[in-house]
């Protein structure tokens, strides 16, 4: 059976990407920084497993406890939705360390049992964000787009052995906690010469059609493990479908 090792699975993405692999009979080691199966469906191929990115001792445990992986999702993150004026730079550390930091040691954790497997894929949960400029995002999407640019380099390394590295890049899903959990963890108080701004951005964001379920990027992310074609980099949503299209225009 296979086994797949999935980050942040306390909520929103994390808990879809680990129910689609259930569902198609993976053994799955679903990690979060507070155990708990709420959520999650019941299953004994569900392995759940304490696992905080930040911390060295942590990744250390829950990688020689979840065993021979032929997957790791590096899916944990927060966001931070602020001008930079706003932010404090404790915040964008404690964000860098999560969201790009946690991801590149999980994978170095990871690789030594694959290379010596020489197989494995490792996903790494990035943002449309990255696709464009926006506002308010500068920290955020700073995080995000280090984790392409180290994840498409990595993944040269990475092919000699046999492993391969992509990146999946949802769009915006207001149905995950996603919003809620970045405004608890950095705090939102935006600079008085920004508040207008920045709420009228907010409400565009609000006001958007186009958007992403948690569904789309379980199913990119199951591509990106079982297609061994699957391109390095995968747009996950309408939104991000439509946003990943205009860059690849603008490219050309
Ligand atoms: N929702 C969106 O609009 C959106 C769009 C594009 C990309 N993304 C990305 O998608 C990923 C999942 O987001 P989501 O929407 O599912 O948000 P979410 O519901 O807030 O889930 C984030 C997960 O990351 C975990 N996490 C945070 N810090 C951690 C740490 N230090 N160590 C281990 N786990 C940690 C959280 O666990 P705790 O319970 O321990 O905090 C939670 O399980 C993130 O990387 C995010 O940047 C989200």
């Amino acid at each position: 059976m296979p086994r797949i090792l999935i980050t942040g699975c306390s909520s929103g993405f994390g808990q879809a990407i680990a129910a689609r692999f259930l569902n198609e009979g993976w053994e799955v080691v679903a990690t979060m920084r507070t155990p708990s199966a709420d959520g999650l469906p019941a299953s004994d191929r569900l392995h759940l497993l304490p696992l905080d990115v930040t911390q060295p001792e942590s990744i250390a445990a829950a990688v020689a406890a979840a065993g021979p992986l032929d997957a790791l999702v590096n899916n944990a993150g927060v966001g931070m939705l602020n001008a930079l004026e706003g932010s404090a730079m404790e915040n964008a550390r404690e964000l860098f360390e999560t969201n790009f930091l946690g991801a590149m040691a999980m994978t170095q954790a990871v690789m030594p049992a694959m290379r010596m497997q020489r197989s494995g894929v490792i996903v790494n949960v990035s943002s449309s964000v990255t696709l464009r400029p926006l506002p308010a995002l500068s920290i955020y999407s700073a995080s995000k787009a280090a984790l392409n640019a180290f994840t498409k380099s990595f993944a040269l390394e990475a092919a000699e052995f046999g492993v391969r590295a992509c990146l999946v890049l949802p769009g915006s899903a207001p149905e995950t906690a996603f919003g809620r959990n970045a405004v608890a963890r950095m705090g939102m108080t935006v600079p008085d010469a920004y508040a207008p701004f920045v709420q009228a951005y907010f409400e565009t964001l609000q006001a958007a059609t186009e958007t992403t379920q948690a569904s789309d990027v379980a199913n990119a992310v199951w591509r990106a493990v079982t297609d061994a074609d699957a391109p390095i980099m995968q747009p996950a949503g309408a939104d991000a479908e439509a946003w990943f299209r205009d860059a690849e225009r603008a490219t050309v």
